[in-house]
């Protein structure tokens, strides 16, 4: 449990550092769906199971995030610092089970629709969940920046 300020601070950090790393591996998936897009269709399906096995892998790793966050009290520590952020939080925090359905529903399709085609479709649906991810955590950044008074740019 945390309890100290210097201890919620350096959590903040330490969600921050996360969202970086996240960031990077949804960037590592993308480079991926755009490298399967420019193989010919034998050569894509060849790549099916390790795209499916990536998509897992960062479904995973969100999914740990997500619970950290939740579990954390940190973002709580925000809103018990600035009252006015606890409507965003409690919103942000819906967004992590349509965020984690949204990535299973990708998952789901790479495993039941075997057409060539699902490949182009998968890349456009990743990309939208890329959109959405981006904005959840840069309001999460945000609103670690105003709680705790810190300005992770500048950092
Ligand atoms: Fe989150
Ligand atoms: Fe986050």
């Amino acid at each position: 449990m945390l309890d100290s300020s210097e201890e919620f601070l350096a959590y903040a950090h330490h969600l921050e550092a996360e969202h970086q790393r996240l960031d990077r591996l949804v960037r590592q998936m993308q480079d991926t769906c755009a490298d399967i897009l420019k193989l010919a269709g034998g050569q894509r399906e060849a790549r099916r199971t390790a795209l499916m096995g990536g998509f897992s892998d960062l479904y995973d790793e969100l999914n740990r995030h997500f619970a950290e966050e939740e579990g954390g009290a940190c973002l709580e520590e925000a809103v018990s610092r600035r009252p006015a952020l606890a409507p965003l939080v409690k919103a942000l925090e819906g967004e992590h089970g349509q965020l984690l359905d949204q990535l299973q529903r990708i998952i789901l399709q790479l495993k039941q629709d075997v057409s060539g085609e699902i490949f182009a479709r998968v890349a456009d649906q990743f990309q939208q969940f890329v959109v959405s991810l981006h904005a959840h955590e840069a309001a999460e950044s945000e609103i670690l920046e105003r709680g705790f008074n810190l300005s992770f740019k500048e950092a």
